[in-house]
Protein backbone atom coordinates (compact mmCIF):
# COMPACT_ATOMS: atom_id res chain seq x y z
CA UNK A 1 0.00 0.00 0.00
CA UNK A 2 1.57 3.08 -1.07
CA UNK A 3 0.86 6.45 0.17
CA UNK A 4 0.46 10.00 -1.03
CA UNK A 5 0.54 13.42 0.20
CA UNK A 6 0.44 15.68 -3.36
CA UNK A 7 -2.13 15.65 -5.69
CA UNK A 8 0.20 15.09 -8.88
CA UNK A 9 1.44 12.34 -6.59
CA UNK A 10 -2.03 10.97 -6.58
CA UNK A 11 -2.46 11.45 -10.06
CA UNK A 12 0.25 9.70 -11.04
CA UNK A 13 -0.65 6.67 -8.69
CA UNK A 14 -4.57 6.76 -10.33
CA UNK A 15 -2.66 6.60 -13.52
CA UNK A 16 -0.91 3.54 -12.87
CA UNK A 17 -3.90 1.65 -11.81
CA UNK A 18 -5.76 2.96 -14.67
CA UNK A 19 -2.96 1.62 -17.08
CA UNK A 20 -2.93 -1.53 -15.18
CA UNK A 21 -7.28 -1.65 -16.14
CA UNK A 22 -8.48 -1.12 -12.82
CA UNK A 23 -10.77 0.36 -11.77
CA UNK A 24 -11.03 3.08 -8.98
CA UNK A 25 -12.69 2.59 -5.71
CA UNK A 26 -12.66 6.01 -3.09
CA UNK A 27 -13.35 6.12 0.73
CA UNK A 28 -12.87 9.68 1.29
CA UNK A 29 -12.49 9.86 5.43
CA UNK A 30 -10.81 12.26 8.02
CA UNK A 31 -9.11 9.66 9.63
CA UNK A 32 -9.10 8.20 12.72
CA UNK A 33 -10.46 4.85 11.45
CA UNK A 34 -12.98 2.75 12.99
CA UNK A 35 -14.80 -0.77 11.69
CA UNK A 36 -17.26 1.04 10.35
CA UNK A 37 -14.36 3.11 7.58
CA UNK A 38 -13.15 -0.48 7.58
CA UNK A 39 -16.05 -1.67 6.39
CA UNK A 40 -16.49 1.14 3.44
CA UNK A 41 -12.90 -0.07 2.65
CA UNK A 42 -14.03 -3.83 2.31
CA UNK A 43 -17.06 -2.70 0.54
CA UNK A 44 -15.30 -0.67 -1.70
CA UNK A 45 -12.29 -3.34 -2.53
CA UNK A 46 -15.45 -5.68 -3.48
CA UNK A 47 -16.52 -2.98 -6.36
CA UNK A 48 -13.27 -1.66 -7.80
CA UNK A 49 -9.93 -3.13 -8.40
CA UNK A 50 -8.03 -0.32 -6.94
CA UNK A 51 -9.10 1.27 -3.81
CA UNK A 52 -8.26 4.90 -2.63
CA UNK A 53 -8.60 6.04 0.69
CA UNK A 54 -8.21 10.01 1.47
CA UNK A 55 -7.63 11.08 5.06
CA UNK A 56 -8.06 14.44 5.59
CA UNK A 57 -9.57 16.28 8.52
CA UNK A 58 -10.92 19.33 6.43
CA UNK A 59 -10.99 22.27 8.00
CA UNK A 60 -14.35 24.34 5.90
CA UNK A 61 -16.77 21.77 7.13
CA UNK A 62 -16.23 22.42 10.93
CA UNK A 63 -17.15 25.85 12.18
CA UNK A 64 -15.50 28.58 14.45
CA UNK A 65 -16.78 26.42 17.74
CA UNK A 66 -16.74 23.26 16.56
CA UNK A 67 -13.64 20.45 16.84
CA UNK A 68 -11.42 20.83 14.43
CA UNK A 69 -8.34 21.39 16.11
CA UNK A 70 -8.94 18.41 19.15
CA UNK A 71 -10.41 16.31 16.13
CA UNK A 72 -8.94 12.64 16.69
CA UNK A 73 -5.36 12.19 14.61
CA UNK A 74 -4.36 8.86 14.38
CA UNK A 75 -2.51 8.22 11.39
CA UNK A 76 0.20 5.69 12.18
CA UNK A 77 -3.05 3.39 13.09
CA UNK A 78 -5.15 4.34 10.26
CA UNK A 79 -2.24 2.97 8.06
CA UNK A 80 -1.92 -0.16 9.87
CA UNK A 81 -6.17 -0.35 9.35
CA UNK A 82 -6.36 0.79 5.52
CA UNK A 83 -3.47 -1.59 4.45
CA UNK A 84 -5.51 -4.68 6.84
CA UNK A 85 -8.92 -3.59 5.06
CA UNK A 86 -7.48 -4.26 1.39
CA UNK A 87 -6.78 -0.05 0.25
CA UNK A 88 -3.89 0.22 -2.29
CA UNK A 89 -3.27 3.91 -1.68
CA UNK A 90 -3.67 6.30 1.19
CA UNK A 91 -4.12 10.69 -0.34
CA UNK A 92 -2.98 12.08 2.62
CA UNK A 93 -2.81 15.99 2.11
CA UNK A 94 -1.86 18.89 3.89
CA UNK A 95 -4.41 21.40 4.09
CA UNK A 96 -1.60 23.82 2.34
CA UNK A 97 -1.33 20.60 -0.45
CA UNK A 98 -5.19 20.62 -1.03
CA UNK A 99 -6.39 24.31 -0.66
CA UNK A 100 -4.68 27.01 -2.38
CA UNK A 101 -4.06 29.69 -0.17
CA UNK A 102 -6.71 32.19 -1.60
CA UNK A 103 -9.50 29.71 -2.55
CA UNK A 104 -12.45 31.40 -3.29
CA UNK A 105 -14.48 28.66 -4.82
CA UNK A 106 -17.18 26.58 -3.12
CA UNK A 107 -20.14 24.20 -3.91
CA UNK A 108 -23.29 24.72 -2.28
CA UNK A 109 -26.01 21.91 -2.35
CA UNK A 110 -29.35 24.24 -1.54
CA UNK A 111 -32.45 22.67 -0.15
CA UNK A 112 -30.43 19.15 0.73
CA UNK A 113 -28.26 20.87 3.38
CA UNK A 114 -30.72 23.07 4.65
CA UNK A 115 -32.36 21.50 7.42
CA UNK A 116 -31.39 18.62 10.35
CA UNK A 117 -27.51 18.86 11.09
CA UNK A 118 -27.52 22.23 8.45
CA UNK A 119 -29.74 24.00 10.21
CA UNK A 120 -27.35 23.70 13.45
CA UNK A 121 -23.89 23.29 11.59
CA UNK A 122 -24.15 26.45 9.07
CA UNK A 123 -21.72 26.11 6.49
CA UNK A 124 -20.68 22.80 7.33
CA UNK A 125 -22.27 21.01 4.03
CA UNK A 126 -20.69 23.69 1.87
CA UNK A 127 -17.61 22.60 3.38
CA UNK A 128 -18.24 18.98 3.27
CA UNK A 129 -19.72 19.65 -0.83
CA UNK A 130 -16.59 21.61 -1.62
CA UNK A 131 -14.23 19.59 -0.54
CA UNK A 132 -15.68 16.40 -1.70
CA UNK A 133 -16.12 17.68 -5.34
CA UNK A 134 -12.45 18.34 -4.65
CA UNK A 135 -11.59 15.12 -3.92
CA UNK A 136 -13.88 13.85 -6.89
CA UNK A 137 -11.80 15.55 -9.38
CA UNK A 138 -8.73 14.91 -7.57
CA UNK A 139 -9.18 11.27 -7.71
CA UNK A 140 -11.29 10.50 -10.75
CA UNK A 141 -12.54 7.93 -8.82
CA UNK A 142 -15.03 5.50 -10.62
CA UNK A 143 -16.87 4.68 -7.05
CA UNK A 144 -17.63 5.70 -3.77
CA UNK A 145 -18.40 4.65 -0.70
CA UNK A 146 -20.67 6.63 2.31
CA UNK A 147 -21.98 5.57 5.08
CA UNK A 148 -25.62 5.74 5.96
CA UNK A 149 -25.07 6.97 9.66
CA UNK A 150 -24.35 10.19 7.47
CA UNK A 151 -27.67 10.24 6.13
CA UNK A 152 -28.18 14.22 4.91
CA UNK A 153 -24.07 14.24 3.71
CA UNK A 154 -24.83 11.13 1.53
CA UNK A 155 -28.05 13.09 0.06
CA UNK A 156 -25.86 16.25 -0.05
CA UNK A 157 -22.95 14.59 -2.00
CA UNK A 158 -25.62 12.39 -4.35
CA UNK A 159 -27.20 15.68 -5.24
CA UNK A 160 -24.00 17.08 -6.15
CA UNK A 161 -22.74 14.57 -8.39
CA UNK A 162 -26.34 14.12 -10.00
CA UNK A 163 -26.70 17.96 -11.07
CA UNK A 164 -22.70 18.64 -11.81
CA UNK A 165 -22.32 15.26 -13.44
CA UNK A 166 -19.54 13.60 -11.57
CA UNK A 167 -18.68 10.21 -13.43
CA UNK A 168 -18.62 8.82 -10.00
CA UNK A 169 -20.92 6.16 -8.78
CA UNK A 170 -22.28 6.78 -5.18
CA UNK A 171 -22.50 3.66 -2.80
CA UNK A 172 -24.21 3.98 0.67
CA UNK A 173 -23.09 1.46 2.92
CA UNK A 174 -24.72 0.58 6.12
CA UNK A 175 -24.61 1.93 9.12
CA UNK A 176 -21.77 -0.26 11.31
CA UNK A 177 -22.37 -0.11 14.86
CA UNK A 178 -21.41 -1.36 18.35
CA UNK A 179 -22.64 -4.42 20.63
CA UNK A 180 -25.19 -2.28 22.10
CA UNK A 181 -26.35 -0.87 19.14
CA UNK A 182 -24.43 2.70 19.29
CA UNK A 183 -23.89 4.08 15.83
CA UNK A 184 -19.79 3.43 15.58
CA UNK A 185 -17.91 7.06 15.25
CA UNK A 186 -15.23 8.74 15.28
CA UNK A 187 -16.76 10.77 18.22
CA UNK A 188 -17.46 8.05 20.33
CA UNK A 189 -14.00 8.52 21.87
CA UNK A 190 -15.01 11.54 23.85
CA UNK A 191 -17.52 10.05 25.67
CA UNK A 192 -17.44 9.51 29.28
CA UNK A 193 -17.62 6.12 30.34
CA UNK A 194 -21.20 7.03 31.52
CA UNK A 195 -22.21 8.79 28.49
CA UNK A 196 -20.96 6.30 26.83
CA UNK A 197 -23.32 3.24 28.32
CA UNK A 198 -26.29 6.04 28.47
CA UNK A 199 -25.27 6.81 24.46
CA UNK A 200 -27.42 3.39 23.60
CA UNK A 201 -30.72 4.88 24.14
CA UNK A 202 -29.89 6.40 21.03
CA UNK A 203 -30.43 3.96 18.55
CA UNK A 204 -33.11 2.35 20.93
CA UNK A 205 -35.38 4.89 20.57
CA UNK A 206 -35.35 4.77 16.81
CA UNK A 207 -36.15 1.36 16.79
CA UNK A 208 -39.07 2.06 18.84
CA UNK A 209 -40.03 5.00 15.91
CA UNK A 210 -39.38 2.06 13.29
CA UNK A 211 -41.27 -0.61 15.54
CA UNK A 212 -44.19 1.50 15.50
CA UNK A 213 -43.92 2.88 11.89
CA UNK A 214 -44.01 -1.30 11.04
CA UNK A 215 -47.18 -1.78 13.16
CA UNK A 216 -49.40 0.92 11.06
CA UNK A 217 -48.43 4.19 12.49
CA UNK A 218 -48.01 6.56 9.64
CA UNK A 219 -48.12 10.35 11.01
CA UNK A 220 -44.41 11.64 11.93
CA UNK A 221 -45.24 13.56 14.84
CA UNK A 222 -46.48 10.43 16.72
CA UNK A 223 -43.41 8.53 15.32
CA UNK A 224 -41.46 11.29 16.83
CA UNK A 225 -43.09 12.61 19.56
CA UNK A 226 -42.70 8.51 20.77
CA UNK A 227 -39.06 8.20 20.09
CA UNK A 228 -38.18 11.96 21.70
CA UNK A 229 -40.31 10.76 25.14
CA UNK A 230 -38.36 7.91 25.84
CA UNK A 231 -35.04 9.74 24.90
CA UNK A 232 -36.15 12.22 27.58
CA UNK A 233 -36.15 9.31 30.05
CA UNK A 234 -32.27 9.80 29.87
CA UNK A 235 -31.41 13.36 30.83
CA UNK A 236 -27.91 12.85 30.27
CA UNK A 237 -28.89 12.44 26.41
CA UNK A 238 -29.53 16.42 24.93
CA UNK A 239 -32.00 16.18 22.08
CA UNK A 240 -30.97 18.66 19.24
CA UNK A 241 -33.60 17.39 16.76
CA UNK A 242 -35.72 14.04 15.82
CA UNK A 243 -37.35 14.62 12.82
CA UNK A 244 -38.81 12.00 9.74
CA UNK A 245 -37.25 13.16 6.45
CA UNK A 246 -37.43 12.23 2.74
CA UNK A 247 -34.26 9.73 1.69
CA UNK A 248 -33.44 12.07 -1.30
CA UNK A 249 -34.80 15.40 -0.55
CA UNK A 250 -34.10 15.73 3.05
CA UNK A 251 -37.11 17.72 3.22
CA UNK A 252 -39.37 16.67 6.83
CA UNK A 253 -42.63 14.73 5.74
CA UNK A 254 -45.82 14.72 7.95
CA UNK A 255 -46.67 11.47 7.35
CA UNK A 256 -44.83 8.16 5.99
CA UNK A 257 -47.20 6.28 4.36
CA UNK A 258 -45.93 5.45 0.72
CA UNK A 259 -42.92 7.68 1.08
CA UNK A 260 -38.66 6.46 1.41
CA UNK A 261 -37.83 8.15 4.69
CA UNK A 262 -36.49 7.55 7.51
CA UNK A 263 -36.22 9.18 11.31
CA UNK A 264 -32.91 10.71 12.09
CA UNK A 265 -31.41 12.53 15.08
CA UNK A 266 -28.95 14.50 16.73
CA UNK A 267 -28.18 14.66 20.55
CA UNK A 268 -25.85 16.28 22.71
CA UNK A 269 -23.89 13.90 25.61
CA UNK A 270 -21.76 15.97 27.51
CA UNK A 271 -20.05 18.07 24.94
CA UNK A 272 -19.88 15.11 22.48
CA UNK A 273 -22.54 15.74 19.55
CA UNK A 274 -23.83 12.70 17.86
CA UNK A 275 -26.24 11.77 14.79
CA UNK A 276 -27.85 8.72 14.20
CA UNK A 277 -30.71 7.45 11.48
CA UNK A 278 -33.08 4.78 10.89
CA UNK A 279 -34.85 4.02 7.68
CA UNK A 280 -38.70 3.35 8.01
O1 LIG B 1 -17.69 11.87 6.46
C1 LIG B 1 -16.55 12.38 6.53
O2 LIG B 1 -15.63 11.83 7.13
C2 LIG B 1 -16.30 13.72 5.86
O3 LIG B 1 -17.40 14.54 5.95
C3 LIG B 1 -15.81 13.59 4.41
C4 LIG B 1 -16.86 12.96 3.50
C5 LIG B 1 -14.54 12.75 4.35
C6 LIG B 1 -15.49 14.98 3.85
O4 LIG B 1 -14.50 15.61 4.58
Amino acid sequence: MEVVHTIPELREAVARARADGQTIGFVPTMGCLHEGHLSLIRRAKQEAGFVLVSIFVNPTQFGPNEDFSKYPRAFDADQAGCAQAGADLIFAPSTEAFYAADATTTVQVAGVSAGLCGEFRPGHFDGVATVVAMLFNATQADVAIFGRKDLQQLAVIRRLVRDLHFPVRIIAHETIREADGLAMSSRNRYLATDDRKKAAVIPQVLEVARKLAQSGVTDSAQLCSAATRLLAAEPAVRLQYCEIVDLESMAKVPDISGRKCAIAIACHLGATRLIDNLDL
